[in-house]
């Protein structure tokens, strides 16, 4: 099929992102970046290569979202699951949100980025824990995109701490069984304040949520591309946000 250059990519100036057919952008994308093991491989490079290699993908991805005044950015870093790979590999992986901040955090600074996560971080190693909570300390004031990772998350396990968590306040009788509702299970979530996701994006050719924001994607609007994450680019992220423009979102309505 022949490619349509629509207005939308030639377009730098925001005022004219009214030129889209609906206007509309989403509030919250979410992202599954997926495919850096494979992007190395095919190079003959070792799969943290990959990982390295995604770290600038996330920066360009950054940058087309602040454009385009996206609220928030969730990007799944790092699975519950993924601790099942090599030592060797996770190791790796845990030292790159120091080595993403340590570059980049002026950057995100002067763009005015706030740096959240979600997830369980109390078993991240204590270099982790020490460079996203200073990140977050830093960016805290700032009014711009939030940029959220997943950082050891996964929504079963997020939902059953939600679940004590209702159930420790109910026996302490902070709350009555009947004030739990989908609202107030919200609140007990690490989402708790931000939004659902209006657009979820996988790469890498996978189309499954490998357990990511289960609750939150209920109504989300899904993309997926074969493109691996490391080769992800500004021009695919436009692509899946006009592609997004063009949904109809019914929530169960007519
Ligand atoms: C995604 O890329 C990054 C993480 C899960 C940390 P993968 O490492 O899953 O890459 P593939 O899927 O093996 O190619
Ligand atoms: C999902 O990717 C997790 C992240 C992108 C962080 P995986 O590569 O771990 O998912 P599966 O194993 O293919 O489902
Ligand atoms: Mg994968």
């Amino acid at each position: 099929m022949a490619k349509i250059r629509l207005p939308f990519f030639n377009k730098k100036n925001d005022k004219e992102l009214n030129l889209l057919p609906n206007g509309k952008i989403p509030e919250h994308v979410a992202i599954i970046m997926d495919g850096n093991g494979r992007w190395a491989k095919k190079r003959g490079l070792p799969r943290v290569a990959g990982h390295k290699q995604g770290m600038d993908t996330v920066k360009t991805i950054v940058k087309v979202a602040n454009k385009h005044k996206i609220k928030v950015l969730t990007l799944y870093a790092f699975s519950t699951e993924n601790w099942k790979r090599p030592k060797s590999e996770v190791d790796f992986i845990m030292k790159l949100p120091k080595e993403f901040l340590n570059t980049y955090l002026p950057d995100l600074m002067k763009e005015n980025v706030q740096i959240r996560t979600i997830g369980d971080d109390g078993q991240l190693p204590q270099h982790t824990i020490e460079a996203v909570k200073y990140a977050k300390e830093r960016t805290k004031g700032n009014t711009g995109l939030i940029l959220n990772f997943a950082l050891n998350y996964g929504s079963r396990y997020e939902m059953v701490e939600a679940m004590k968590q209702l159930v420790m306040d109910v026996e302490d009788q902070k709350l009555q069984i009947d004030d739990i509702n989908e609202s107030l299970f919200e609140d007990y979530l690490y989402t708790k304040n931000i939004s659902d996701p209006d657009l979820l994006i996988r790469t890498s050719g996978e189309q499954r949520l490998s357990n990511f924001l289960l609750w939150q994607a209920a109504y989300s609007e899904f993309w997926f591309t074969d493109v691996l994450w490391p080769d992800f680019s500004a021009e695919k992220f436009e692509e899946a946000l006009f592609d997004y423009q063009n949904r109809k979102r019914r929530f169960g309505s007519i």
